[in-house]
């Protein structure tokens, strides 16, 4: 078995590191951009929309990759930090799908809502109508489901480092 992820999985995995990151930040430009500056928010809106979307594409693929391609070998890391590593990944996998359909939900639960489209071109569409109470229940939900899935990804980019300097080859396997 090598001891590498497949170069599809490596690749996939980098992308949709970059778009999380890139799409976290878009969400608090949008958000904190005044409406007196409509078109940038709106841009900024529309660009977060569409990362968010990529990440729930490229994740549907690196699931499928997953399932048909076992974990490489891995050796210098005890069973129960593998164990904990498993289920920090289990958990960011289920917010790398929730997020982006909390967030879908959240955009036409809005009042007035914005159309949603992927780079302005190709429309995405909405299953519900503009609902008040639900987007006050959606928004935060979606906010908190967010920043929970950023600090994972944060801990884990962390432990990565950590688990390098021990000598454990987590890069190479990873590597671009
Ligand atoms: C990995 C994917 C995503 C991440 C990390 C993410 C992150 C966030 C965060 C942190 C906020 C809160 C901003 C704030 O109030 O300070 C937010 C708000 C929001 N996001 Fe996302 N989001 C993602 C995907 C999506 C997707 C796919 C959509 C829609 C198709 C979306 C639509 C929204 C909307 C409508 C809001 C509420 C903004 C408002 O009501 O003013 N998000 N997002």
């Amino acid at each position: 078995m090598s001891d590498a992820w497949s170069l599809a999985q490596r690749r996939l995995h980098w992308w949709s590191a970059a778009l999380v990151v890139l799409t976290g930040a878009l969400a608090v430009l949008m958000v904190w951009l005044p409406f007196s500056q409509m078109l940038a928010k709106f841009l900024a809106y529309q660009l977060h929309k569409t990362f968010g979307l990529l990440v729930f594409s490229v994740v549907l693929v690196r699931l499928v990759l997953r399932a048909r391609h076992p974990a490489p070998a891995l050796t210098g890391l005890s069973p129960g930090v593998r164990r904990l590593a498993g289920i920090g990944q289990a958990g960011m996998y289920a917010l790398l799908l929730a997020v982006p359909i909390l967030g879908w939900l959240t955009g036409q639960a809005a009042a007035g809502p914005v159309p949603t489209t992927i780079f302005l071109v190709i429309p995405v569409p909405h299953v519900l109508d503009p609902n008040p109470a639900l987007y006050a229940w959606l928004r935060p939900v979606h906010q908190v489901a967010a920043y929970t899935l950023l600090a994972l990804a944060a801990v884990h980019a962390a432990l990565a480092v950590k688990h390098h300097r021990e000598g454990v080859p987590v890069f190479r396997r990873m590597r671009w």
